[in-house]
């Protein structure tokens, strides 16, 4: 198993490059086996989530290549529409393969799928809105089974922004006879990334990012060469490694309106902030102030953000409420938290938090991508050494978390046994 043994204490300062996002991507690799001919994901990140969905693609016959850091995805010879239930548990994202998979194959078969253990995270919006677009779909035994013949633009409603099922729904209709509306879509900035990715091959999307989207269905589409959105989540998790450490970075490949909701709050924190083109500055300020946030639908504070900026208010001054309004349970980085020295009480979707001085070294256990993120935060603050156990949840979305940090200062080194 691998761990990270971080010493902590060392303010982080210098500069980093933030890499491609990976909710950007993953959706994409889906959308790589809508045409015959060539995509290259450009910068496509070396992370586990992604070699997942490339063993997803290589099994149903997909070429994949690594050309330096751009991925070279060729599903001429596509052959097969049945993910394995072991395959689709090691990914969420393996869901998006249905809508594409229908429209190249006109057939998907896949289980339930995994990822995170976060809450219950049922797919009911995805397949709902499938079976709007004519998709014949059959439940048993935790496996899906669709098939359509032909898929029909529809208006579609969504109850709830559900990422997942708004990028599901443009893959499936973008080749659908027909106009597709879905009427509160997510609008998160990964789902412009993928309307312009699918538009670079020649699909007519329009209106990602604003309350409906509208999709003409064309007859084919092609090849594309595209470079996606820098990762918000990894670019927010770095700022928040500095704040926490009293330290100053430089970020380049950002867009910051894209974390507007942790700036804003990291300013509260007593923070200097400075933007200027693609590179956000962080600098912290004299002492580390409380403040509250809740998580919600884009704009509002990303969920995939909570469990950092968590870490960072168990050391800042003061009372702090954090709300996790997404998912269930997304609290399962606080039992750890509370190991190394922070005063977290939770009830049912609001933690209370006292800030602690400074968090003690604790030997801890990454349960999620971002809760195990957040961890790794918490021994850059604390006195003593944190083993992190199971960073193979951590590799899962962040490309070499170790190395980076290092390179800004960190005492932090990976070990295997
Ligand atoms: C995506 C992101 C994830 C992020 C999340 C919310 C990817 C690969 N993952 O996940 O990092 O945390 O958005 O911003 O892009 N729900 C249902 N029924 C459904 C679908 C969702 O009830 O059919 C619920 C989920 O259980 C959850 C909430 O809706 O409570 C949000 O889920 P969704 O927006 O679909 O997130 P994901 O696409 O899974």
């Amino acid at each position: 198993m691998e761990k990270y043994v971080i010493n902590g204490g060392r303010k982080l300062s210098g500069k980093l490059r933030v890499s491609s996002a990976k909710n950007s991507v993953l959706p994409m690799l889906a959308g790589a086996i809508l045409t015959d001919e060539r995509v290259v994901i450009k910068d496509c990140p070396k992370i586990l989530d992604v070699f997942s969905m490339i063993k997803i693609l290589n099994v149903l016959g997909v070429k994949t290549e690594f050309c330096g850091n751009d991925l070279v995805v060729d599903s001429k010879n596509i052959n097969d529409y049945v993910i394995s239930a072991s395959l689709g548990k090691e990914l969420r994202s393996s869901i998006f393969m249905m809508g594409a998979l229908l429209s190249r194959m006109k057939r998907a078969e896949l289980s339930h799928p995994g990822g995170c253990d976060i809450g219950a995270r049922p797919v009911d919006i995805h397949l709902n809105a499938l079976k709007e677009l004519g998709v014949i779909i059959l439940e048993e035994n935790g496996e899906i089974k669709c098939y359509a013949e032909k898929m029909r633009g529809r208006v579609i409603h969504f109850n709830f922004p559900s990422v997942g099922a708004t990028e599901n729904v443009m893959l499936a209709s973008v080749l659908a006879e027909g106009k597709t509306e879905i009427h509160n879509p997510a609008k998160e900035p990964e789902i412009v990334d993928l309307m312009n990715f699918l538009n670079s091959m020649g699909g007519k999307v329009y209106g990602a990012g604003t309350s409906t989207i509208l999709i003409e269905g064309v007859k084919k589409l092609s090849g594309t060469t595209y470079t996606p959105i820098p990762d918000r989540i990894e670019a927010g998790t770095f700022l928040l490694s500095a704040v926490i450490t009293g330290g100053e970075i430089e970020l380049s490949n950002c867009n910051a309106k894209n974390i507007w909701s942790l700036i804003h709050k990291l300013c509260d924190n007593t923070c200097k902030v400075t933007i200027k083109n693609d590179i956000i500055y962080v600098k912290s300020g004299n002492e580390r102030k409380s403040f509250s946030f809740s998580t919600g639908p884009f704009p509002y504070f990303s969920t995939d953000l909570q469990a950092q900026t968590m870490a960072l208010l168990s050391v800042s001054k003061g009372e702090s409420q954090v709300t996790e309004n997404i998912f269930e349970f997304r609290y399962r980085h606080v039992d750890e938290l509370i190991k190394m020295g922070a005063d977290i009480k939770v009830k049912g979707r609001t933690a209370y938090i006292k800030g602690v001085e400074r968090l003690n070294g604790a030997q801890v256990l990454a349960e999620d991508l971002r809760g195990g993120a957040s961890l790794v935060l918490a021994g850059l603050n604390a006195s003593g050494t944190t083993v992190v156990e199971n960073v193979r949840h951590i590799k899962r979305g962040y490309t070499e978390m170790d190395e980076k940090l290092r390179f800004l200062g960190a005492d932090i080194k990976t070990i295997y046994d």
